[in-house]
């Protein structure tokens, strides 16, 4: 199969990261004989250095004759430090998302038996965790009208959501788990926002024509204790956009580190692939990011292409680094392996070029020394 894809590599971590899962892309290419174009595009604080504008028109164009993108991580400190700046990296992620009608975010949280020591919560609480999040992505109180008043004494966004906007996500979330454990939980603040209750009558109706999906409501306040408490009784979690970004990132501890968690976005005639962490600044540019997000967002690529096997194909290979030790720092910071020596051993694995022993002394080799 041929298809097009485009890449941004994006800010902090984001080419790091991306660039070890475009070179997974190629080793899946190889194996099965697919064909991947790639054209990169700039965004976000890269973006902003290099043209003055986060998302250049130029970029769009290339998301726009792509099949897919794939993007990395977005965000720089001297904007995080600086509440007057007028242009934000994230607006170039926003506008994006916004442009190319990528209203669902789907984010899959998992745990792995030999990470479960990771997490700050006892295993027998990860055992057999297993949910979605589908979180809205182009709406709410991040898209609302905002507003400061001259004397910067009086800032407010407005949270704004129509019942259509409502509608196309709770479907896909319904869809979804039908083919999973029929379940789907509401998370809303129905008891304070009028935004919430609408969601809740919205997901009330449509649940009428998903019978045989059990449908659950609860406030966001209680669903992230329950996320802590009983992850397990979860399975497609849906939300609107801001409480979906806050709880995607807690739920990201259970699997034991951000770094991990892929995700998709879509709705519109293309989807966006990216890991959930941020540009993590600090560790740019020293090989010691985690790539396991990013190269799981390019298994959900493959998904999205219907190289269903081949996406298997990465994660039994992403599975075997994470059940070998072969981790990066976020996860073990004692023994830890480079960025690029773990994309190069999915890679390998990918390619059957790992011997049915490994000989650790040889990875060992490539392992850091920097603690
Ligand atoms: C995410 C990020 C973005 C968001 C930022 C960078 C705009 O945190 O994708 O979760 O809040 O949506
Ligand atoms: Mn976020």
């Amino acid at each position: 199969m041929n298809k097009k894809i485009a890449v941004i590599l994006g800010d902090g971590i984001g080419p790091e990261v991306t660039t070890q899962a475009v070179r997974v892309l190629e080793a899946i290419a190889e194996q099965h004989h697919h064909h991947f174009e790639y054209e990169f595009g700039l965004m976000g604080a890269d973006a902003i250095d290099k043209t003055g504008s986060p998302l250049p028109e130029e970029t769009i164009e290339i998301c726009k004759r792509s099949n897919a993108i794939l993007f990395g991580a977005i965000g720089h400190p001297k904007y995080d430090n600086d509440p007057n700046a007028k242009v934000r990296p994230e607006q170039g992620l926003l506008q994006l998302r916004k442009s190319l009608g990528l209203f669902a975010n789907i984010r899959p949280i998992n745990t792995y038996p030999s990470l479960q020591h990771l997490s700050p919560l006892k295993s027998q609480q990860l055992e057999g965790v297993d949910f979605i999040i589908f979180r809205e992505l182009t709406g709410g109180i991040y898209f609302g009208e905002k507003e400061i008043n001259a004397e910067q004494t009086l800032a407010s966004d407005k949270c704004v959501y129509s019942r259509e906007e409502i509608e196309r996500i709770t479907h896909l979330a319904f869809q979804y788990a039908r083919i999973r454990k029929k379940k789907v939980t509401l998370v809303d603040k129905a008891n304070v926002l009028e935004t919430s209750r609408l969601w809740r009558k919205v997901v009330q109706d449509i649940a009428l024509q998903y019978a045989d999906v059990q449908t659950e409501y609860m406030f966001v306040d209680n669903a992230a204790m329950q996320i802590i408490i009983n992850p397990k009784q979860f399975d497609v979690v849906l939300t609107e956009n801001m409480f979906g970004d806050i709880i995607s990132d807690e739920a990201s501890v259970l699997s034991g580190s951000l770094g991990l968690l892929p995700s998709a976005s879509v709705g519109g005639n293309t989807a966006l692939f990216e890991p959930i962490h941020g540009s993590y600044p600090q560790a740019a540019g020293k090989d010691i990011a985690n790539p396991v997000g990013s190269i799981l967002s390019s298994a959900m690529m493959l998904d999205y292409f219907g190289m269903h096997a081949e996406a298997e194909s990465v994660r039994e290979a992403v599975n075997w680094t994470l059940q070998n030790g072969f981790v990066t720092k976020d996860i073990d910071p004692v023994n830890f392996y480079f960025t690029s020596t773990i994309g190069e051993l999915v890679c390998d694995y990918i390619a059957n070029k790992i011997p049915g022993v490994v000989n650790k002394a040889n990875i060992e080799l490539r392992k850091s020394t920097i603690i």
